[in-house]
């Protein structure tokens, strides 16, 4: 008798239609070429560890394991909302932020992460309508798309979130819409936007909740990285049914996969019922090392270390740009955290750059990975200054602005051609109040078409193109 040889067809048809959706994620796709040692890093979002004093990690890790007490907590399945001590200690926490919760409003995830797929999985039905800053966080995207919202991305300035066109939207989705759940927001230093949203925002934000009938779930891994100016009062502050997202992953380190939501407890009964079901209970050695890092004031002069760290990468990588990027693109000026928005002309395409920057040994995220339908955006891109040393970050802006000046020297010959309608060279160049060719291009359908031709590297375009750049070079070197 023979028996029975199973195979699931693992690239079929047996693939759930959510999941045969989901996109990779760029930065997680650039972990390994990040990683090359001929290559300088701006993609990841990674936090420099290697600051953190060997001495109180020890402790802290000794405290979760030396007694049998602490190993009978520590190697043990735990509460599924975290352990006591450890909700306590982020209740604490948050207090010096304006937040006052009780320890039972706290429930400890595996890092902010899990929280954004716990909240998607208690509230996001298909088609459920979601808003975000446009761009947003996009491991916030990975999360939530696997439930299949109808995400609606609202742009930001330097100033978060625009409230303007929050409204506008708001608008066509309609008061008290069953279909709207919630608005994700991450207020302070965005990721990937750097930006953080003014206090007359946060207010009008909350009005809006109340008025359209919505949650607002606050995202804030980096409220404490802050280089300038005074700390914003979070929303959870201002309204205490927000749905607030922490993590120790930017203070101490991801590595120990910790986070939490603040919530009212309504919420978070729901919340814990989905994470039953995720991993029963998060990692209890790591939550008591977390507890006990936390539990002694010694992180906060980490947390200064930390600061004065970034802000001088930070400063690095602004001087960088004013000094090497050209004049057709603009930057966010983040006053904290770890990234920054570049924006280039709207004919740029960042996403197929990125082979040439690999090349020239740096890397970026394109920007269109930061948004829900992953076209949006693809003429800028995220760096980050949290990782690399102020000589690295220097020498990368250097790099990417030479990548990116190729680039744009093929499209000023396109436009010096006429190839690309709308784009007019001599225009922006005589015009004095233009602060970059976005001021002066014209939009047109023809202009979009020629500018996705010129993208998708239409044969013909690239060879009038390269015929012009030969003329220019000779003409150069004559
Ligand atoms: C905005 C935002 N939310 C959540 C996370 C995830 O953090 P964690 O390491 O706690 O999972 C990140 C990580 O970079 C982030 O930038």
């Amino acid at each position: 008798m023979s028996s029975a040889h199973i195979t699931f067809d693992t690239t079929g048809d047996k693939i759930a239609r959510r999941v045969r959706k989901m996109r990779p994620s760029a930065v997680r796709n650039l972990f390994a070429a990040a990683t090359r040692d001929d290559v300088i890093s701006l993609s990841g979002g990674m936090p420099a560890v290697s600051l953190l004093p060997e001495e109180d990690i020890r402790r802290a890790t000794l405290a979760a394991i030396e007694s049998p007490e602490a190993r009978a907590v520590s190697l043990q399945y735990g509460p599924t909302d975290g352990l006591a001590g450890l909700r306590a200690v982020l209740a604490d926490m948050m207090r010096d932020l304006g937040i006052r919760v009780k320890a039972d409003q706290v429930l400890v995830t595996t890092g902010a992460q899990q929280a954004l797929t716990l909240i998607a999985e208690a509230f996001i039905d298909p088609d459920d309508i979601i808003i975000t800053e446009g761009p947003t966080y996009l491991g916030a995207l990975q999360a939530f798309s696997a439930f299949e919202p109808d995400v609606r991305a609202i742009p930001f300035d330097e100033d978060g979130m625009r409230m303007d066109l929050l409204e506008e939207e708001l608008k066509r989705i309609g008061k008290d819409n069953p279909r709207l759940k919630f608005c994700y927001t991450i207020p302070n230093f965005q990721n990937p936007g750097g930006v953080t949203m003014t206090a007359e925002r946060r207010r009008r934000l909350l009005e809006l909740a109340h008025e359209y009938n919505f949650m607002v779930v606050e995202d804030d891994p980096y409220g404490r990285l802050r280089y300038d100016g005074g700390h914003q009062v979070p929303l959870k502050a201002m309204d205490d049914s927000v749905i607030y997202l922490g993590t120790i992953s930017k203070m101490l380190g991801p590595g120990l996969r910790t986070g939490w939501i603040a919530a009212p407890e309504a919420v978070l009964a729901r919340i814990n019922l989905v994470k039953q079901g995720a991993d029963l209970c998060g990692s209890a050695f790591d939550q008591l090392v977390v507890q006990h890092y936390f539990a002694d004031v010694a992180w906060q002069r980490t947390l200064q270390k930390f600061i004065a760290l970034y802000k001088e990468r930070r400063d690095a990588m602004l001087a960088a740009l004013d000094e090497f990027f050209p004049p057709e693109a603009t930057w966010t000026h983040p006053a904290g955290g770890m990234f920054l928005w570049i924006t280039l002309p709207d004919y740029m395409d960042t996403d197929s750059m990125l082979a040439e920057a690999l090349e020239s040994g740096v890397t970026y995220v394109p920007g269109n990975s930061f948004f829900p339908d992953g076209k949006t955006g693809r003429n800028s891109m995220r760096v980050n200054f949290s990782f690399e040393t102020p000589e690295s970050i220097t020498e990368a802006i250097r790099r990417l602005a030479k990548v990116i000046e190729e680039r744009l020297e093929l499209y000023r010959v396109f436009i010096e051609a006429g190839a690309l309608p709308g784009y007019d060279r001599k225009d922006a160049a005589m015009d004095e109040n233009a602060t970059s060719w976005k001021d002066v291009i014209v939009d047109s359908e023809q202009n979009e078409e020629a500018v996705m031709q010129a993208r998708e590297g239409d044969a013909e375009q690239i060879e009038i193109a390269e015929e012009k750049v030969t003329e220019a070079q000779e003409a150069a070197a004559e």
